[in-house]
This record gives structure tokens, C-alpha cells and sequence, in this order.
């Protein structure tokens, strides 16, 4: 049986269309059960929608705290049963469920530990890339904990960093990378070959 996803999201939805691609051209042995997004305008609902996808919009400031917010979010969740949650360009703080460790995947626009954590995301990584001088950057897909890209590393992959590239050129070789490796790194979990032990994650 294919592994039911839920995606989270907060943009564009890019991610969870190469998602839904890979899924049609038949090499993700996996079904988008439903697609959350945590801003009402976010366009990865609309393309959940012209997929005939269920979408929903659950949004932060719409409660009093993280901790509603979260007990909404994960309420939404579980009515589809997903196998996996996948974070697409998700940008609020989640809190992890203790059946849902280790079942939640996340795709990081740089190599992990270096440019990531609080307020380290989308372009914001590939300025901060830019500044410091790094020759190489990459995707990384990790298992998410309660921290900010800090859970056990998946899968990575470089690109490297070239003279003149601005945050918009850096991004789209990034992202090239990230439509690479997420659709391969949930493959293996759909096939169960993925064992994490501490913050190791062993492929069989
Ligand atoms: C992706 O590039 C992803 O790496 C990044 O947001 C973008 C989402 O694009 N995620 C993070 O920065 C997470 N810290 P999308 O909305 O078009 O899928």
C-alpha cells in the first residue's frame, strides 16, 4: 500500500509539487492524503486543490499560542492517518508528537548544522551563504525534532557555491538538489529502510 503523506506548507508549494510529480511518474510509491497550510493565501493549497487534494489552512495567529496552534494542527493531521508528514516550505514551530517522532521529514535549503536554525530560512539561508564565503551549500532532508532543523540528517547533497551567484541563482541550484533528494529520501522510508538510532539514521 502506498504511504499516506500529510504536507505541510506556508508558500509557493514548489516542494509538494515536485512531490506530486515524482508520485505521478511513478517512482515515490506514495499518495498526498492532505496538504495544511499555515497561511490562507498560500499557493501550495491551491495546487492541492487542482489536484483534488483536501487543503486546509490552520493559522498561527488565529490562537492564543504555539500550543493551540500545534493541538489544532496535529488534530487536522491525524483525521488522515499519514504514515509520514512531510514539511514543505513549513514555517511555524511544530511541536512532535511522541507517535510522530521520527515521522516527520523536513527538506533544509543548505548542509546541515551550518546555515539553519531560528529565522534561517528560504532566502535568508542563501544571503547568509553568500556573506560568509562558503564555497559549497546543498539540501539536506532530516528527520524534525522539537528544534529548528535539528533532528536526525536523512540525506544530503552539495552544490557548490559560484563566483557572482546571487541568493536567486544559489537558491535554484539548491532547489534543483532538494527536488532531488526528498522525493529519494522518502522512497526509502516508504520502504521502511530507514533506522534511526541517537541521531544516526541507518539506510538498509
Ligand atoms: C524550499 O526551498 C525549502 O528548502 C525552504 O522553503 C522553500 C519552500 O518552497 N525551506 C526552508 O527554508 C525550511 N527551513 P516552496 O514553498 O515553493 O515549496
Amino acid at each position: 500500500m502506498a504511504l499516506r503523506m500529510a504536507v505541510l506548507l506556508s508558500g509557493g508549494g514548489t516542494t509538494l509539487q515536485n512531490l506530486i510529480d515524482h508520485i505521478q511518474a511513478g517512482d515515490l510509491a506514495a499518495e498526498v492524503a492532505c496538504v495544511i497550510g499555515s497561511r490562507e493565501k498560500a499557493f501550495g493549497l491551491e495546487r492541492a486543490r487542482n489536484h483534488h487534494i483536501p487543503a486546509i489552512a490552520v493559522i498561527p495567529r488565529n490562537y492564543p499560542d504555539n500550543a493551540a496552534f500545534n493541538a489544532a494542527l496535529w488534530n487536522e493531521v491525524r483525521k488522515y492517518s499519514p504514515g509520514l508528514v512531510v514539511l514543505a516550505g513549513f514555517m511555524s514551530l511544530l511541536t512532535v508528537p511522541e507517535d510522530f517522532r521520527h515521522r516527520i521529514m523536513n527538506v533544509h535549503p543548505a548542509l546541515i548544522p551550518a546555515f539553519c536554525g531560528k529565522g534561517m530560512y528560504g532566502h535568508h539561508v542563501h544571503e547568509a551563504v553568500l556573506a560568509y564565503g562558503a564555497k559549497l551549500s546543498g539540501a539536506t532532508v532530516h528527520f524534525v525534532d522539537e528544534e529548528y532543523d535539528s533532528g536526525p540528517i536523512v540525506m544530503q547533497a552539495s552544490v557548490p557555491v559560484l563566483e557572482g551567484d546571487t541568493p536567486d541563482t544559489l537558491a535554484e541550484r539548491v532547489q534543483a538538489k532538494e527536488r532531488e533528494i526528498f522525493p529519494k529520501a522518502i522512497q526509502l522510508f516508504a520502504e521502511g529502510r530507514l533506522r534511526v538510532e541517537g541521531r544516526i539514521v541507518r539506510v538498509r
